[in-house]
This record gives structure tokens, C-alpha cells and sequence, in this order.
């Protein structure tokens, strides 16, 4: 199966990217692995007729919408985000009349559609110097994550106008289980995602996008990390660094979507370029300037 996809891949002129979430297979046969950040600016940049995008259904959108030329493929068609559908552009736009003056700072994990009634996208690894950009006199509303959007209130003494969302599989890891990894690993470095819970975030040495995550451990001196977000992530993190130990926070942690992707559905996507996301033009052109002004002022870094 790996021959064959390797195969067509380079027949196609293909190029796949792997969200850090994704099955350790899936990760090793991808050209680029990354978080939402980096394969967003990622899609923007290659020069492949084709992209087969191995994460869920915002990140394929999002890379349609950088790269309108090209096919991106999701291989999985149900391979959502539930964090994403917990904001419609109706609900959006009510709010936005609700608080007229207010610039909307939307999380990339949302879709085409909410990018669109959007004035700037921003992802986990951004969020925070997103915000800090804003005029001091502008009102912010950040939608969907209300995790992400505390975390980025707390940093930059901004307030902002919250939406309730969250991602189940980041909250499902508690206060209880950081303090139960750190009394069993006390020389251990906590890192939490920002979707997680607040008591979690507080307990936590550093709060970190997923390739920040990867970037902070290849250079730190510590031999014990314990992980606090979707428990896939351990596997670029031992990949990278094999003589330390990545210990999930919690094993319940997994998003049951990032896992629809498998071999073989990688490989009848390049095989039947299925399933493509398409974007209504209209809509494509709104997303990709609020994704423009994140992609273009604030570079991965
Ligand atoms: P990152 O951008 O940090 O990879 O996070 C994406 C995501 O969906 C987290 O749940
Ligand atoms: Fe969405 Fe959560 Fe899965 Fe990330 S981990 S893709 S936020 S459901």
C-alpha cells in the first residue's frame, strides 16, 4: 500500500500533509507533517497540482482556500471537527450585529463559511499575538474556542467577547490528571494545549500549539514531558526525541476524527482524487482575506 501511494503520489504530482494528530503511519508516508499553522502556509507555497490533506475537514478548507488552483483532497469525507461546528455563519453574523463595532478574530478550527464573516483567522500557535495586534480602542469578539480565547485574554489583559466552544478531546483532560502525572514524574515538563481546561493551562510549565510543542522539546535539556493534548502527538514528539519519555496526560485524550484517516483511504484519494473540497467562490474570497492577514503578517515560527 505505502509503494502504491508513493507511487501514484509522485504520478499525480500530489503532495501530502499530516496534522501532528494524525495516525503514525500516516505521518511518516506525509511529505509534511505540521500543526494548523505551518500546514497552512504550507498549502499556500507548493507547487503540487494536488493536495491530499490527512487531518479533518477546516484544514482541507483552509487549504483550498490558500491555494484555489489546486485539488485538495480529504480522504476521509466525515472527518470533521467538533469544535468547528459549534458556530454557524448565521450565528456568527448575529452576533457581529449584536456588537457592531467589534472586530471578530476567528480560530482556524471553523469553517469556510464563519472564516468568511471573519476580520482576521488565527490558530493556537498565533492567538495571542493576533490579539495583541488589534487597536487597544476595538472590541474583539473571538469565536469558536472559548479555551483558546481566555488564554489569549489572559496574555494580552484583552478582553474579549467569547463563544462557548471547545474541544471534547482537550477537555476531557483534568486538573487531576496533571497532578497525578506530576507526583509520579516530578521531573517531568507539563505542556498543555490552549484548548485545554484553565485549571489545566495553570498547573502546566508551558502552553504550546503542537509544533511549538515539538520545537520546545528538541531543545530543552529535560528527559520527562508530560503531554497535555490529543494523545497522537506523542508520537512526532518520541520520533524527534528518542532518548527522552512523552507522557500523555491522559489517554482518553483522542479526537476520534484525526484517526478516520488510514492507508487505504489515503490511497484511494489519490486514486479517485476523492473526496475534494470545493469552495463557493464568494465565500473563498472573504475566508482567504481574514486567513491572508494571519498567514501574511504573522508567519510560523
Ligand atoms: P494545532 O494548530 O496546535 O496543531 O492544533 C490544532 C487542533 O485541532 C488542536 O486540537
Ligand atoms: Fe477539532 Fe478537537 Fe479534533 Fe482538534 S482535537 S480537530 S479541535 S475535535
Amino acid at each position: 500500500m505505502i509503494e502504491k501511494i508513493n507511487k501514484l503520489k509522485v504520478e499525480r504530482n500530489a503532495v501530502i500533509l499530516a496534522h501532528n494528530y494524525q495516525p503514525p503511519e500516516i505521518q511518516t508516508i506525509a511529505d509534511f507533517t505540521g500543526d494548523s499553522l505551518a500546514l497552512s502556509v504550507r498549502a499556500s507555497k507548493t507547487d503540487a497540482d494536488i493536495i491530499v490533506f490527512c487531518g479533518v475537514l477546516f484544514m482541507a478548507e483552509t487549504a483550498a482556500v490558500l491555494s484555489p488552483k489546486k485539488t485538495v483532497l480529504l480522504p476521509d469525507k466525515n472527518a470533521g471537527c467538533q469544535m468547528a461546528d459549534m458556530i454557524t455563519a448565521e450565528q456568527l453574523r448575529k452576533l457581529k450585529n449584536e456588537k457592531p463595532d467589534a472586530l471578530v478574530v476567528t480560530y482556524v478550527n471553523s469553517s469556510a463559511e464563519v472564516k468568511a464573516e471573519s476580520d482576521y483567522c488565527c490558530t493556537s500557535a498565533n492567538a495571542v499575538e493576533i490579539v495583541r495586534s488589534l487597536p487597544e480602542d476595538k472590541k474583539i469578539i473571538f469565536v469558536p474556542d472559548q479555551h483558546l480565547g481566555r488564554f489569549a485574554s489572559e496574555q494580552t489583559q484583552r478582553h474579549l467577547i467569547l463563544w462557548p466552544g471547545y474541544c471534547a478531546s482537550h477537555i476531557v483532560i483534568t486538573d487531576d490528571d496533571i497532578k497525578n502525572a506530576k507526583k509520579k514524574y516530578p521531573n517531568a515538563v507539563v505542556m498543555a494545549h490552549p484548548e485545554c481546561s484553565e485549571p489545566v493551562k495553570e498547573l502546566s510549565d508551558e502552553v504550546l500549539s503542537t509544533s511549538q510543542m515539538l520545537r520546545f522539546s528538541k531543545d530543552s535539556p529535560a528527559k520527562e514531558f508530560v503531554v497535555a493534548t490529543e494523545v497522537g502527538m506523542i508520537h512526532p514528539l518520541s520520533v524527534q526525541r528518542p532518548d527522552a519519555v512523552f507522557i500523555p496526560a491522559s489517554e482518553k485524550a483522542v479526537c476520534s476524527n484525526m484517526k478516520k484517516i488510514t492507508l487505504e483511504k489515503l490511497l484511494f484519494s489519490l486514486q479517485d482524487l476523492q473526496y475534494r473540497i470545493e469552495i463557493p467562490q464568494d465565500i473563498a474570497a472573504k475566508a482567504q482575506k481574514a486567513l491572508d492577514r494571519m498567514v501574511e503578517v504573522l508567519p510560523s515560527k
